[in-house]
């Protein structure tokens, strides 16, 4: 690609597009018409453009939605407008996979092909949509384009129908089948996607005898755009709590109730508030991370689309404990409805002064926004995310500096996962004491698992932390069908493999650690022995190689050249012997492990060593030599 300006001039649409979100042009110098003036004054200034590259990616959701694809003209107006090099904005914008650089029919339908589908419709989902409508890509007016998880995984299957132009925008369809693209095809453009059906949220707990649940305790039982009905069940009560308790006393209950993330690295949270706390540094800003792109994953979108107010009282509480005065709310571009939601709960909040200069009256000032990642799993990674917002690429930083001394522009930032958001509102309902008592002494709380795959009662899932594999595949009616387990995938594409010899496993932090595997994200992903292990495999270890932001070489080469040798592997076609190719793939999880600098890179080997290690690929034979000598 051509990386210089391009000499022709935006569309009227393009220019429309990125003014909805930039504004008019202030002068001839950053993308208006020249006036004689421009001659002399150069309004706004390189400075004040440059300022604004947080704008970048907002300002590509707009093209990309209003256009269906974003030209290098388009590019070039923006970079104008903002003052950055076009190869800057290209590499942003190409690292994002809702984004595209070449004209596309104005709907386009992604359909998951990603685990959980794949074991729950038996194989590659998007070989019936093939056979039906060619392949990715084809079509003038919808064409469909296979994707990495969308987030609806309790369904089986999802899609994402992206529609350009007027009345556009992203809806989400789950389940989807090939007859749902049928449809999509025959309305063509008309297709409105307000008329599309809202996925459910499948909580099979909610209702039932004796359940208990505390996060998931509104999901279906309350309107999520009503403030009053959130209020009327005891919200925002944890923040006027916080409020009369002050930063020391909510940083307190939230050490002694020991609550670690769960976003995956189970760091305290207490600890990492008190960090920003006691920064002198200034501003401080906190972002609730809801970027979940963890294959198999879907808790947080669950929690987003029924609970939008619970996530924006306990970022308000996080942002009022921590001095920060500006919150973000980093979502998923993929998540629609959640977007949506939380707009219209912002706006509600702000009306009722539960936002703003003067938070429930204490004279503290709180307000937060709500940013759409676009379609990489690597921006949910802390600092990845951080660049993300500011309009760079969704790279790693190194660390340290650690967030909680420079984050986000430079910063003390704290940032935390939506369902530890949620779990503080908990603590803070309960007392300290009396959350610590759920769970076990070094997991305290309940925790939220995402059962998917081949089980009888998919959906999400809320028990103490400590619930045994066993009891949590018990409350899911067990493999559906009847069928045996051949294994269990923990933790999503990050996690790793247990068997049916496994059930008596502790899903707790330490419980899992001392089996030599992890929690994750909470993806329990069932398979029995009717799935293809290696097409399963396969498919994880193209994700890793895709969604490698490519920065550091351990991880680019890595998980390129562990895709290859398990083709090879599962081919029957060795480089030299089997035993040749079982050393390379240890040799290379020994390096990615060591060598990446994120934990993209130091966990892509995990689920392809742990399917090796049990046997679990080529029927436990690969090319005779059986398993990992
Ligand atoms: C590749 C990668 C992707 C991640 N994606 C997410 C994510 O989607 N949501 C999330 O909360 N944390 C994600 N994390 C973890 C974050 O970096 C961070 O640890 C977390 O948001 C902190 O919140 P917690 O303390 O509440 O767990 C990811 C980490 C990595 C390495
Ligand atoms: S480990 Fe992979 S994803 Fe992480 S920074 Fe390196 S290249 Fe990027
Ligand atoms: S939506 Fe298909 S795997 Fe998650």
């Amino acid at each position: 690609m051509d990386l210089r300006t391009p000499e022709a001039p935006p569309t009227a649409e393009e220019r429309f597009a990125v003014d909805s979100v930039l504004g008019p042009p202030e002068s001839g110098w950053f993308g208006g018409e020249r006036t004689p003036l421009d001659g002399h004054v150069a309004l706004g200034g390189l400075a004040k453009a440059r300022s604004r590259r947080h704008l970048l990616l907002p300002a590509l959701h707009a093209v990309q939605e209003q256009v269906g694809w974003i030209s290098l003209a388009a590019l070039g107006y923006l970079c104008e407008r903002l003052d950055l090099a076009p190869a800057e904005a290209y590499g942003v914008a190409s690292a994002y996979a809702l984004f595209t650089f070449e004209p596309a029919p104005p709907v386009v339908v992604h359909v998951c092909d990603d685990v959980a589908c794949r074991a729950a419709c038996g194989g590659d989902p998007t070989e019936e949509l093939a056979a039906r409508h060619g392949p990715p890509g084809s079509g003038t007016t919808v064409t469909w384009r296979p994707s990495p998880c969308l987030g609806h995984c309790e369904h089986g299957s999802a899609a994402l129908v992206q529609k350009a132009g007027a009345g556009g925008g992203r809806a989400s369809l789950a389940p989807f089948t090939a007859g749902d693209m049928d449809r999509l095809v025959a309305l063509g453009p008309q297709v409105e996607l307000e008329d599309l059906p809202v996925p459910l949220a499948l909580v099979p707990q909610a209702g039932a005898e004796g359940s208990q649940l505390r996060l998931l305790r509104r999901v279906g039982r309350l309107d999520p755009s009503s403030l009053d009905a959130y209020r009327a069940a005891g919200g925002y009560e944890g923040l006027r709590r916080a409020l009369e308790m002050g930063p020391s006393g909510v940083i307190a209950e939230l050490e002694e109730a020991k609550l670690l993330g769960r976003g995956g690295a189970a760091f305290p949270t207490g600890a990492k508030w008190a960090a920003v706390a006691r920064n002198p540094v200034r501003p401080h800003y906190f972002v609730a991370n809801a970027d979940e792109s963890e294959p198999g994953t879907f808790k947080d979108r669950v929690l987003l689309d029924h609970d939008p107010y619970a996530l924006l009282e306990a970022l308000t509480i996080a942002g009022v404990t921590t001095g920060a005065e500006k919150g973000f709310v980093y979502l998923r571009g993929e998540y629609p409805v959640a977007a949506a939601r939380l707009e219209h709960a912002a706006a509600e909040a702000r009306n009722r002064g539960l936002l703003g200069s003067d938070v429930m009256g204490s004279g503290l000032r709180f307000d937060l926004e709500v940013r759409r990642g676009a379609g990489a799993y690597i921006a949910g990674e802390e600092t990845a995310l951080f660049n993300s917002l500011e309009g760079r690429r969704p790279e790693p930083r190194n660390k340290p500096p650690f967030p909680v001394d420079r984050g986000l522009f430079e910063k003390p930032t704290g940032v935390n996962n939506v369902e530890t958001l949620l779990s503080v509102l908990e603590v803070l309902a309960m007392g300290a004491a009396a959350y610590a008592r759920q769970g076990t002494p070094d997991s305290t709380g309940t925790r939220l698992f995402c059962l998917s795959g081949c089980v009888a009662r998919p959906g999400l899932y809320e028990v103490p932390m400590g619930t045994t594999l066993g009891s949590l595949l018990g409350l899911a009616g067990g493999v559906a069908e009847g069928r045996s387990l051949r294994a269990v995938l923990l933790g999503g594409a990050a996690g790793s493999f247990v068997g049916p010899e496994d059930m008596d496993l502790p899903l707790s932090f330490e419980g899992v650690r001392a089996a030599g595997t992890t929690l994750g994200s909470g993806v329990v992903v069932v398979l029995d022995d009717t799935v293809d292990m290696t097409a399963f495999v396969g498919r994880v270890a193209r994700f890793f190689r895709d969604e490698s932001c490519g920065q550091c070489v351990p991880c680019r080469v890595g998980t390129q050249r562990q895709e290859e040798v398990l083709g090879r592997l599962v081919a029957g076609r060795p480089l030299g012997s089997v035993g040749d190719e079982l050393a390379l793939l240890a040799d290379l999880d020994q390096v990615l492990r060591d060598a990446s600098i994120c934990g993209l890179g130091q966990t892509a080997s995990s689920v392809v060593t742990s399917a090796l290690r049990r046997g679990l690929l080529g029927n436990g034979a690969l090319s005779g030599n059986g398993r990992q000598p």
